[in-house]
């Protein structure tokens, strides 16, 4: 191909998108754009400055001076590494809320758009390859059954040193599923030319690999 590519990665939560797509960027040296982190470091920023979701104004005049960025794997808010603050699950909740609203997707899909514009960019999300790049040159859509994407979050968050019920994580990836694909704007949804891959009993090098085989002979 020699010419810049996106890979777009959407799916449910824990599917395994960013695990996937931080491997994919390493593999063929190019950026991870990982879209639900900027999602999340919305959420953040309104509940630090407690703004609600149905402040619209407010929000709006937040986002004017917001500057969310990626550097070495981190995730940087107005100059402030966030990556571990924003994985909680009252943050998870809240992203949920905030990426329905009108006014926080369009400063964020423009934002998403101008970094996959000038370089090569694997980007996960919900609506990657259905909205911000609808012509990517690679498609995927990630999924796994429930439990599995419970038991994966319910690890990394004992990880965290987080112990939290299993079925309490199982009930807000329910709620998160519900929420994320019947809002009304750009919700969850497999683009029509994306290929599809449930990982549920497949490993992250199988997957991985998988991508792989389809992206790299076209390059
Ligand atoms: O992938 P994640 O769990 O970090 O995403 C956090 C929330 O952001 C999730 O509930 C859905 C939302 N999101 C979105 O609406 N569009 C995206 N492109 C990415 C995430």
């Amino acid at each position: 191909m020699g010419k810049i590519f996106r890979i777009a990665i959407d799916g449910p939560s824990g599917a395994g998108k960013s695990t996937i797509a931080k491997r994919l960027a390493l593999e063929l040296a190019i950026d991870y754009i990982d879209t639900g982190a900027m999602y999340r470091a919305v959420a953040y920023k309104m509940m630090s400055e407690g703004i609600s979701v149905d402040e619209v104004d407010k929000i709006k005049s937040m986002l004017e001076s917001t500057h969310i960025d990626f550097a070495k794997g981190e995730t940087i808010l107005d100059g402030e590494i966030i990556s571990d603050k924003i994985r909680t699950p009252e943050i998870s909740e809240l992203a949920s809320d905030v990426s329905a609203l009108p006014v926080v997707r369009e400063k964020l899909v423009k934002l998403q758009r101008e970094m996959g514009k000038r370089k090569s960019v694997v980007m996960d999300g919900r609506d990657i390859g259905t909205n911000v790049f609808p012509d990517a040159e690679f498609k995927f859509f990630l999924t796994a059954s429930v439990k599995e994407r419970a038991r994966r979050r319910w690890n990394q968050l004992k990880e965290m040193g987080k112990e939290i019920d299993i079925t309490q994580v199982e009930a807000d990836i329910i709620k998160r599923d519900h929420n994320d694909s019947t809002r009304k704007i750009n919700p969850l949804q497999k683009a029509k030319d994306a290929v599809e891959l449930d990982s549920t009993t497949l490993s992250i090098k199988e997957v991985t690999d998988f991508i792989l085989n389809i992206v790299r002979p076209s390059l």
